[in-house]
């Protein structure tokens, strides 16, 4: 056993949580208010103004065609798969280190999950990986290659361009699952345009998040928008009343859509806190354990700053003793659910690695400085 370390003196109050809503719902102040209000005035609480109006800004601030606005990321996922044509038997490639819901989606509408292995260093999916999980499942002939569905880990951007160029050569399309990674970007091009159809959550913890679930799916193809449009209403085109294609109750509810037209006045600014704050921690913390690395040309949009660490539980620990607030963003691979055992078979060495060493630090746009050099010190700490 390691000697035990001296724990850092702090005050109970002085705890510094993963994640703080409370900070920046206090910041945001008035004009949150006034938005809700507005709603609870005009009473339109499904696909009231606000909804289109969002829909507008998000479609404008990534610069695509259209912003979907649904009822959660997961719901975003399975629409847009059900928007693509996939069916029952269609084998939808996802990374095997990710949150239970990127198989979730694909398992809902009964397609199946084949997992790929990811990337050490950016925790993405691998494209060589990608290639051999095709090449098995076509020689296996259990299920029809179909799509694959990159996930961008703790919001950085997965390589669509190779991930595109495997997919084109094997003529399987691609859904972005982006549901931590609003606001991250490759260049010029943002999340929401970086492959033909992404989907996105506004989780409450998100880097845009509302107050409840929520999510939204962004198309170039005005198309492919319109089934989004309908599947997400009992699958009706506007306000008929015939269903043409199969839907579900998967609207944004018209109060979410106000709060998040009230924290968009300010994402910008919490991004750049964001990635000010990571820039900070990699600067103090890259010489003690692996920390986030993010490709040139790439923007993270941070919805978690997670490092590598030996001796993962035991460090964990000791910051839980110093007062610091970590998460564990997974602990699981996905093929080790009881859930998706069933879809298990293929080697998946690096997830499984990433599993037992990833520990996510507090960061936050109202974390302040004093708070992220307590972090770092008692990351030092408790590392030793
Ligand atoms: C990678 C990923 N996909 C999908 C989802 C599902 O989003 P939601 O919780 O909004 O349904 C999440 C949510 O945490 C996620 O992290």
């Amino acid at each position: 056993m390691s000697p035990a370390r001296p724990a850092l003196v702090i005050a109970e109050d002085s705890h510094i949580p993963l994640f703080d809503l409370h900070r920046q719902r206090a910041r945001l102040g008035s004009e949150l208010h006034k938005r809700m209000d507005a709603v609870l005035a005009h009473g339109q609480f499904i696909l009231g103004p606000e909804v289109e109006e969002l829909e507008q800004r998000l479609a404008r601030l990534v610069g695509v065609g259209h912003a979907v606005a649904v009822s959660s990321g997961r719901d975003a996922l399975m629409i847009a798969l059900m928007a693509m044509g996939v069916k029952p038997g269609d084998a939808v490639f996802v990374p095997a280190f990710t949150f239970a819901a990127t198989a979730g989606a694909v398992a809902a509408i009964e397609a199946v999950p084949v997992f790929v292995d990811v990337d050490p260093a950016t925790f993405n999916m691998d494209a060589a990986d990608l290639e051999r999980a095709i090449a098995e499942t076509e020689a296996a002939g259990r299920a029809r290659p179909r799509v694959v569905m990159p996930v961008d880990l703790y919001g950085l951007p997965a390589d669509y361009l190779a991930i595109a160029a495997v997919a084109s050569r094997r003529g399987l399309q691609v859904l972005a699952d982006a549901a931590q990674s609003f606001g991250g970007r490759r260049g010029d091009i943002r999340v929401g345009a970086l492959a033909p159809i992404t989907a996105t959550s506004f989780y409450p913890t998100k880097p845009l998040g509302c107050y409840g679930d929520g999510g939204a799916v962004f198309a170039e193809d005005d198309g492919l928008a319109a089934v989004v449009h309908m599947m997400r209403s009992h699958g009706r085109a506007g306000t008929g009343d015939e269903a043409i294609v199969l839907g579900l109750t998967g609207r944004l509810d018209t109060l979410q859509a106000a709060v998040l037209l009230a924290k968009l006045d300010v994402f910008t600014d919490e991004l750049e806190r964001r990635r000010a704050i990571a820039a900070r921690y990699n600067a103090a913390l890259a010489s003690i354990v692996s920390v986030p690395s993010v490709p040139a040309g790439y923007d993270s949009a941070y919805a978690l700053y997670t490092v590598r660490v030996a001796h993962r539980d035991a460090i964990r620990q000791r910051l839980n003793g110093a007062g610091i607030g970590t998460g564990l963003f997974y602990r699981l691979a996905l093929h080790q659910h009881p859930a998706f055992k069933r879809f298990d078979g293929r080697r998946l060495p690096v997830s499984e690695r990433l599993a037992g060493e990833v520990l996510s630090l507090p960061l936050h746009a109202d974390l302040t400085d004093d708070e992220v050099e307590r972090v770092i010190e008692a990351v030092t700490n408790a590392v030793g």
